[in-house]
């Protein structure tokens, strides 16, 4: 797929960030996702009292990816509460390689990069 509408992605993850409960962090994190088939698929971060079981946006999102047809992942934006690009965590960089690969393309304050460039010699189902 050419031609991502970097735009349009960072608007939903912008639109999903605005949903987020994140009452303890007070840290409101968006994430969209382009899917090979075109469509886009968002999440946002979900905290709990029992703060070790907070949902980051990328595990919604990913929710959102297989609830609605599966499919890989080809372009990734997460955003921050000013609307500004938030590089993935360690954790969520696992799962954009699990659903993307190392070709996903990822939004970073710095320009676009890959999450293979973000996670280097990860471990993913070829292992297994
Ligand atoms: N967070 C995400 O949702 N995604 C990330 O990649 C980084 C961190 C959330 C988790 C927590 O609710 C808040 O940001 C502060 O860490």
């Amino acid at each position: 797929m050419t031609g991502i509408d970097w735009g349009t992605l960072r608007k939903v993850a912008v639109e999903a960030m605005h949903r987020a409960y994140a009452p303890y962090s007070k840290f409101p994190v968006g994430v969209a996702g382009l899917v090979e088939d075109g469509r886009v698929v968002s999440g946002c971060n979900v905290e709990n009292a029992s703060y070790g079981l907070t949902l980051c946006a990328e595990c919604g999102m990913v929710s959102d990816l297989i609830r609605s047809g599966g499919g890989r992942l080809v372009a990734v934006s997460c955003v921050d509460r000013d609307g500004e690009p938030l590089t993935p965590c360690g954790r969520c960089r696992q799962l954009l390689f699990e659903h993307g690969g190392p070709e996903c393309q990822v939004e970073t304050a710095d320009g676009h990069t890959t999450v293979g460039a973000l996670l280097p010699g990860a471990f993913g189902p070829d292992y297994l």
